[in-house]
C-alpha cells in the first residue's frame, strides 16, 4: 500500500517537467498525509481594488493553498464564523474588527503574520507589507513549516531594488537569459505578462523597485510613444507593489529636447527636466525615481560643464520631489584613461576622490549607489572605502545578480556569502562599530534614505535567468536585502525546498554545491585579492589575465617575471589603504596584517613571497586551480546521484550546465597555470603544471584538411596551438596512433565553439564511431560569445567509459561551418579517476 502511494507520487512528480517560470512560486502538493493540516475555511481581503496588493495576496492566497493542500478557499471578502484567513493592511483591520496590539512595531513596509489564532492573520504597515506577509506564510506552507508562529518583521532597509541592464532595441548589456522582457524594436513592449509574473517573483522576496533600463541609457526612452509604455509597465508591476523607476542620459536635454545645453545649472535645462517628469508622472503617478550613471565610461555628465557631480545630482532631485520620487546616482565614476606606466595611479581611489568633498552637498532624495567593491563586481574586493566616508549622504550598495565576472550563468556560483562577507565587514569609522550594513540604512549615520540594488539581467527564457540554479542569487537577494542578517545556507534551503522539493538528497547535494561554488570560482578564476583574471577588455567570461594591465581601464595587476599585484599602501603605492578608516587602513598597510585573500588587492610581491599558509604565492596559484578545478568537478558526480530524484526537464538542463562548468574549469585552471608559471618561470613543486601525460595535441597529429594555428592569448591552448580546418568549406581529418595501454579511458576532446558557426564533428577509434557532436553551445548557454578561438570558446566534451588497444587509430573528422573552422586544441585518455 505504501509503496503503492510512493510510487505514485514518485510517478506524479517525474512526469511534469517543469521549466522553470513558476520559480520558487510552484506551489507544489506537499509529500506527506501532512495535508490535513487544519485550513482556514476563506480569504478575507481587506482590500478590493484589482490593481492593490491586498486584492493580489487574496488571489495568491487562494492560488498557493489550492496548489500546496489542494483546497479552493473563497475569497468573498466576509469573515464567517469559521476561521479566516485575514490580509490587509493594519489601518483596515482597525477599521473592520478593533485594536491590534502590535500595530506600533511595524515599520513601512513591515507585516505582521500570526497563525496562532483560530484566524490567520497577515497585517501589514502597507498593503505592500501586506503582500509579503502573505508570501512569507505561503512560503511556511510550501515548506511544510506548520508549527504556530507569530511574529513582526521589519525591512533593514527602504530600498530594495533590482536595476535591469535591458537597452530599448531589446537586447540586454550583460545579458545571458535571452531579450528583454521590457522592451523590443526601440519601445516598451505591448504585452507585459511577463513583466507582472517578474513583479510577482520580486514581491515574493520584497523587492521594491525595478529601474527597467540600462544605465548606459537611451534618451529616446522619453519620447510620447515610450513614456505611454512606462504607465503600462507600471500598470502591471502596481498589484505587486513594485514601483518603476528609470535610467536617464544626462544630456538628454540636447540630444533629444533640441536644447543648445545640458548644464545642470542652466534654468532652462531644469525646466526641462521639470516638464518631462511631470509628464511621467502624470502617467505614472507612483514612479520611484531615477537612476543616473554620469560621467563614467564615456557617458554624459556634469562634469563637462564644470559642475559638481552633486549638481548633477540635484538637478533630477528637484525634479521628482514634488512627486516624492528619489534619485540613485552612481558613484562608479571613474577616469577609463589613467596611465598604467604611473605607479600611484589607481581606479579603486576614484569613487573617495570624486564623492569625498561632496559629502553634504547632495538633497536628502539623492541616494549614492556605491558597487560592493572599489573596482568592478570581482570574485573578491574589499568593500568600498566610500562607505566610510559618505557620512552625510545617503547611500546604497551595488550588488550584481548577474554573474558578469562570475561565470555569467554557466557556471554555478552561490553569491550569498560573498554579499554576506560585505554586509559585515565592519569599516570601524571613528573606531566604532560601522557594518557596511548598517551604513547603509539608517542606523549607522542616521540618514533617510538607503538600501541596496542588483543588477539583474532576466531574459524572456523560461527559466528567467538561463539556468535554475542562478536563480538562488535572485531569491537571496531579496532575502538578504530585507535582512542581511540571515545566513546564506538558511536562505539557500528556503529556495531548494521551495524550488525542488523535500528529498534529504537534493537537499544535501544542491547545499553542497552552490555553498562550494564561490570558493571553488576563486580557486580557478583569480586568487589572493588579484581580481577574477577574465578577459576585461572582451568578453567578461573566460580567462585572460594579460587584459587586465597596460591600458587604461586600471584594472592592474601589475604582474612581470618576478613580482605581481597592486601596491595600494600609503608608504608606497597609490595610497588607497588610506581611504579607509584607521584601524583597517593600518591592517592593510601591511603584508603581515593582511589577509592572504586579499594580498595581491593591497601589496605587489614577489612570486616567491610566502603567505600565512606557508605556501608562497606562485605555488598558491597552481594548488588553488587545481583545487577548484577538482571541485568544479565534483559537481558532476554530485548532481548526477540527483538522477530519478528531480524532473527530467530541469535534472537535464543543470546536468548540462555542470559538466560545461567543470570543462570550463579545466580551461581556466590550464590558461592561468600556464600564464604564470610562463611568466615566472617558477615549476609547480607537485609537477603538473605542463605536464600532461594524458594528452595527445592535435597539431601533433597527422592532419589532412586541417593545419595548426597559434591561438591567442597563446595560454588558451594546450601547447599554445590548435588546428583549424585550412579553409571553411573544407572537412578536416586528424589522426593519431594510440600508444597508451590497452584498457578502458574516458576521452575527452578540448575544442572551441565560436559564435557564427555549428561546425560537426566525429571521433572514432578503429573507424569505430565513439561520439558525434556540433559546436552549438551558442544555442545552449546564455554566456557572452566569442568569435575566436580563445579562452571563452574553449570548451570540452568528454565519451565515458571508452575501450582502446595500443596500436589503435584515433580519428576525428571535422566539418567547418560558417567562420567557426572546428577547431579542435587536445585529446585527452583518461584512465579511472583521473581528470587532466
Ligand atoms: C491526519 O489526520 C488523521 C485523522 O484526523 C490523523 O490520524 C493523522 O495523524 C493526521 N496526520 C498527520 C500527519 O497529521
Ligand atoms: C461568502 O462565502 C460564504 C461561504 O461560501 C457564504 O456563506 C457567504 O454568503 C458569502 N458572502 C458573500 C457576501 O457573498
Ligand atoms: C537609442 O535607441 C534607439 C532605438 O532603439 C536607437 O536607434 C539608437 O541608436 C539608440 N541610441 C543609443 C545612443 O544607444
Ligand atoms: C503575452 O505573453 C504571454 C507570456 O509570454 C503569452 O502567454 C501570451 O500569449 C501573450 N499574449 C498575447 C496577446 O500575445
Ligand atoms: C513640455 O513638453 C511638451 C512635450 O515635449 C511640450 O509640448 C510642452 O510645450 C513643454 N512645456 C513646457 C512648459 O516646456
Ligand atoms: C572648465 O574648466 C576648465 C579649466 O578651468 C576650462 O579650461 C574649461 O573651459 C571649462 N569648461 C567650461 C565648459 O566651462
Ligand atoms: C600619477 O597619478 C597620481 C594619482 O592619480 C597623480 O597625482 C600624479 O600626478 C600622476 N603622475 C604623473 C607623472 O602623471
Ligand atoms: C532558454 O535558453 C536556453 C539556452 O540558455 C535555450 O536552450 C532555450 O531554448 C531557451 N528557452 C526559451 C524559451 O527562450
Ligand atoms: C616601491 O615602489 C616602486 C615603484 O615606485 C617599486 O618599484 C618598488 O618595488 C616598491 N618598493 C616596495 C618595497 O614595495
Ligand atoms: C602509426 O604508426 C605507424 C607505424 O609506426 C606509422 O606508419 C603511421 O604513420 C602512424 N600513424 C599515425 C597517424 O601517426
Ligand atoms: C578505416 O577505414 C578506412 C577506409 O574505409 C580504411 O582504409 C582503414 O584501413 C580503416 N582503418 C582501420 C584501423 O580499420
Ligand atoms: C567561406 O568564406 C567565404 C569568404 O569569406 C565566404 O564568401 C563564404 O560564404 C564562406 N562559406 C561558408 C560556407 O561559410
Amino acid at each position: 500500500m505504501t509503496r503503492c502511494f510512493l510510487f505514485l507520487l514518485l510517478t506524479v512528480r517525474l512526469a511534469t517537467a517543469e521549466d522553470g517560470a513558476n520559480a520558487w512560486l510552484r506551489y507544489a502538493p506537499l509529500p506527506q498525509a501532512n495535508n490535513n493540516h487544519s485550513i482556514p475555511l476563506s480569504i478575507v481581503a481587506l482590500g478590493n481594488s484589482k490593481s492593490s496588493p491586498v486584492y493580489t495576496a487574496g488571489q495568491e492566497l487562494q492560488k498557493g493553498i489550492k496548489g500546496i493542500f489542494g483546497k479552493k478557499l473563497s475569497t468573498n471578502g466576509t469573515k464567517d464564523t469559521s476561521s479566516s484567513i485575514v490580509v490587509g493592511t493594519i489601518d483596515a483591520y482597525k477599521k473592520a474588527y478593533g485594536d491590534f496590539d502590535e500595530a506600533d512595531e511595524l515599520e513601512e513596509d513591515g507585516f505582521f503574520l500570526s497563525t496562532e489564532g483560530r484566524d490567520v492573520l497577515i497585517l501589514g504597515q502597507n498593503q505592500r507589507g501586506a503582500l509579503y506577509g502573505t508570501f512569507a506564510y505561503l512560503s511556511r506552507l510550501a515548506q511544510n513549516k506548520l508549527s504556530p508562529i507569530s511574529y513582526v518583521s521589519n525591512p533593514h532597509a527602504p530600498i530594495r531594488w533590482v536595476n535591469e541592464w535591458d537597452n530599448l532595441d531589446g537586447s540586454i548589456e550583460r545579458g545571458y537569459a535571452g531579450p528583454s522582457i521590457f522592451f523590443r524594436d526601440g519601445f516598451v513592449v505591448d504585452n507585459v505578462t511577463r513583466v507582472a509574473e517578474y513583479a510577482r517573483l520580486l514581491a515574493s522576496i520584497r523587492v521594491n523597485g525595478i529601474v527597467i533600463n540600462n544605465v548606459n541609457a537611451n534618451a529616446t526612452l522619453l519620447n510620447a510613444r515610450n513614456i505611454e509604455g512606462l504607465g503600462r509597465l507600471a500598470d502591471a508591476m502596481r498589484p505587486f507593489g513594485v514601483q518603476l523607476g528609470i535610467s536617464l542620459r544626462f544630456d538628454s536635454p540636447q540630444t533629444f529636447g533640441g536644447l543648445n545645453s545640458y548644464d545642470p545649472l542652466d534654468l532652462k535645462v531644469d525646466a526641462w527636466w521639470a516638464n518631462i517628469t511631470n509628464q511621467i508622472y502624470k502617467r505614472v503617478p507612483d514612479m520611484a525615481g531615477y537612476l543616473v550613471k554620469a560621467n563614467s565610461e564615456g557617458q554624459p555628465g556634469p562634469l563637462t560643464y564644470n559642475r559638481t557631480l552633486a549638481d548633477g545630482a540635484n538637478m533630477f532631485a528637484k525634479a521628482v520631489k514634488a512627486h516624492g520620487g528619489i534619485v540613485m546616482f552612481r558613484a562608479f565614476v571613474y577616469d577609463n584613461h589613467i596611465n598604467p606606466g604611473n605607479w600611484t595611479a589607481d581606479r579603486a581611489n576614484a569613487a573617495v576622490d570624486f564623492f569625498q568633498h561632496l559629502d553634504g552637498k547632495f538633497d536628502d532624495n539623492v541616494v549614492v549607489q556605491i558597487k560592493y567593491g572599489p573596482i568592478d563586481f570581482q570574485v573578491r574586493e574589499p568593500p568600498s572605502p566610500l562607505f566610510s566616508t559618505l557620512r552625510k549622504t545617503s547611500t546604497a550598495i551595488e550588488l550584481q545578480v548577474t554573474q558578469e565576472y562570475l561565470g555569467q550563468q554557466s557556471h554555478l556560483v552561490y553569491l550569498a556569502p560573498l554579499w554576506k562577507e560585505i554586509f559585515e565587514y565592519d569599516l570601524r569609522v571613528d573606531d566604532r562599530p560601522s557594518k557596511v550594513k548598517d551604513i547603509i540604512s539608517s542606523a549607522r549615520f542616521n540618514r533617510p534614505l538607503g538600501g541596496s540594488a542588483a543588477v539583474v539581467n532576466v531574459g524572456t527564457n523560461m527559466t528567467w535567468l538561463g539556468n535554475h540554479l542562478a536563480m538562488s542569487n535572485l531569491y537571496a537577494y531579496g532575502m538578504m536585502a530585507w535582512d542581511p542578517a540571515v545566513l546564506p545556507e538558511d536562505v539557500l534551503q528556503d529556495w531548494i525546498r521551495l524550488t525542488f522539493g523535500f528529498d534529504r538528497q537534493v537537499m544535501n547535494v544542491i547545499t553542497e554545491m552552490s555553498m562550494k561554488s564561490w570558493p571553488a570560482y576563486e580557486n580557478y578564476s583569480g586568487n589572493l585579492g588579484i581580481q577574477t583574471l577574465t578577459d576585461i577588455l572582451y568578453t567578461h567570461f573566460g580567462p585572460n589575465p594579460a587584459s587586465q594591465d597596460n591600458n587604461g581601464w586600471g584594472q592592474w595587476t601589475r604582474a612581470d617575471s618576478t613580482s605581481i599585484g597592486m601596491d595600494r599602501t600609503v608608504k608606497n603605492g597609490t595610497g588607497n589603504a588610506g581611504q579607509y578608516p584607521p584601524a583597517i587602513a593600518k591592517t592593510y598597510e601591511n603584508i603581515e596584517s593582511t589577509p592572504d585573500n586579499l594580498l595581491l588587492w593591497f601589496h605587489h610581491v614577489p612570486y616567491t613571497q610566502l603567505l600565512k599558509s606557508g605556501k608562497t604565492v606562485i605555488q598558491h596559484f597552481y594548488d588553488a586551480h587545481y583545487e577548484g578545478a577538482a571541485t568544479a568537478q565534483s559537481f558532476v558526480m554530485l548532481w548526477q546521484s540527483l538522477k530519478g530524484k528531480i524532473d527530467s526537464e530541469r535534472y537535464e538542463h543543470i546536468n548540462f550546465r555542470q559538466m560545461y562548468q567543470a570543462g570550463h574549469a579545466l580551461v581556466w585552471r590550464d590558461a592561468i597555470n600556464e600564464f604564470y608559471h610562463n611568466l615566472s618561470g617558477i615549476p609547480d613543486q607537485a609537477k603538473r603544471v605542463r605536464n600532461h601525460p594524458y594528452r595527445i595535441e592535435a597539431e601533433k597529429m597527422a592532419l589532412s584538411g586541417y593545419k595548426a594555428y597559434a591561438v591567442s592569448p597563446f595560454h588558451t591552448a594546450s601547447g599554445y596551438t590548435a588546428i583549424v580546418t585550412t579553409s571553411n568549406s573544407t572537412i578536416g581529418t586528424a589522426t593519431a596512433n594510440i600508444t597508451y595501454a590497452s584498457g578502458t579511458y574516458d576521452l575527452a576532446v578540448n575544442y572551441y565553439d565560436l559564435i557564427g558557426g555549428r561546425a560537426n564533428y566525429e571521433v572514432s577509434i578503429n573507424n569505430r564511431t565513439i561520439g558525434t557532436w556540433t559546436g552549438d553551445l551558442e544555442d545552449q548557454l546564455g554566456h557572452a560569445p566569442s568569435i575566436y578561438l580563445d579562452g571563452h570558446s574553449a570548451t570540452r566534451i568528454t565519451f565515458k567509459g571508452v575501450k582502446v588497444n595500443t596500436g589503435d587509430i584515433l580519428k576525428i573528422v571535422g566539418r567547418p561551418d560558417g567562420i567557426e573552422p572546428a577547431p579542435i586544441d587536445y585529446v585527452s585518455f583518461l584512465p579511472p579517476g583521473i581528470v587532466d
